[in-house]
């Protein structure tokens, strides 16, 4: 349902778009249903292909089926001059770009500091974090050439709030992502740009299927029970959804929360509050 006029018309590329049970193809089709128009940007297959991946193109096709234009990109956060290439396509193609999403993240290497490789930790640090930073750079340059302001909304997690074990770079990546958040906001604010995170708890996308696994075999107990624990910790009594995650996306996005910048909102069900 369209809660924000002011979006109709805008534009926004998100990061790590093309999986459907992500959270950024679910902010997708949000945005879509305000009428953006899509940039969806993720790995494509091998990572020389320039070609988007069937699940991308697919994806694309079903949020042009709702009313907008979408673009999938091939684009890996690791390589700066990929990112710059993309957001070039994407501002060729859309004429400009309004909104950022910056949702790209990795979360599968988990591993004790003891264990964990300066390999490991690089890649996770380099998605979350510096990836964060050459996207923010590209889109914010042309924000401001642009002159017309615009919305960053960075994807960090309850990890951004609190520490979790063995996902020592994850939780430093998304900790130090809110600083970025922060930064981003004060310089930008001049430009009429505003830059906010998302923290979610738990969502079982993907990459939060594949962390319950992993957890829950870590704590030596079943799937279920493992669950069921998480369940009983979160206020409001399940984890979050990927809508949860969209609908706070759209209102950061929208004009209704246009004196907000700098924040890092928990979405979380009241499991984290500070
Ligand atoms: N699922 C959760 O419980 C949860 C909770 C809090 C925060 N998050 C964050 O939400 C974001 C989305 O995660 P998700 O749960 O939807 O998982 P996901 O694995 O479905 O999405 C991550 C996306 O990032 C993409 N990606 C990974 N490396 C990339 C690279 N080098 N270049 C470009 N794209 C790359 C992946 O292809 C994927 O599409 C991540 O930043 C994650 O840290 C997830």
């Amino acid at each position: 349902m369209a809660m924000y006029p002011d979006l109709k018309g805008k534009t926004a590329i998100i990061t790590g778009g093309g999986k459907r049970a992500g959270l950024g193809f679910a902010m997708a089709v949000r945005l879509a249903q305000e009428g953006v128009n899509i940039v969806l940007a993720d790995l494509g297959d091998a990572q020389a292909s320039p070609a988007p991946t069937q699940e991308m193109q697919a994806l694309a096709a079903e949020l042009q089926g709702a009313g907008v234009q979408a673009l999938p990109l091939v684009c890996d956060m690791l390589d700066a001059a990929a990112v710059q290439a993309m957001v070039d396509t994407a501002v060729a193609h859309f004429g400009r770009i309004d909104i950022l999403v910056n949702n790209a993240g990795v979360g599968y290497l988990m591993k004790p500091i003891v264990e964990m490789t300066v390999q490991e930790w690089d890649t996770v640090l380099g998605v979350n974090l510096r990836g964060v930073f050459l996207a923010t750079q590209a889109v914010a340059r042309h924000m401001i050439a642009h002159g017309g302001g615009g919305r960053i909304v960075n994807i960090a997690s309850q990890a951004a709030k609190s520490g979790f074990p063995n996902a020592s770079a994850y939780t430093a990546s998304k900790h130090g992502l809110v600083g970025l958040t922060r930064v981003a906001a004060i310089e930008l604010g001049k430009h009429r740009i505003n830059v906010n995170a998302i923290c979610p708890n738990h969502v079982t996308t993907g990459l939060g299927a594949w962390q319950n696994a992993y957890f829950a075999e870590q704590a030596g107990v079943s799937l279920d029970d493992y669950l069921a624990a998480m369940r009983s910790r979160i206020p409001l009594g399940r984890p979050g959804l990927q809508s949860d995650t969209a609908n706070a996306c759209a209102y950061l996005c929208s004009e209704q929360s246009q004196y907000m910048t700098g924040e890092a909102m928990n979405v979380s069900g009241g499991e984290e509050y500070h």
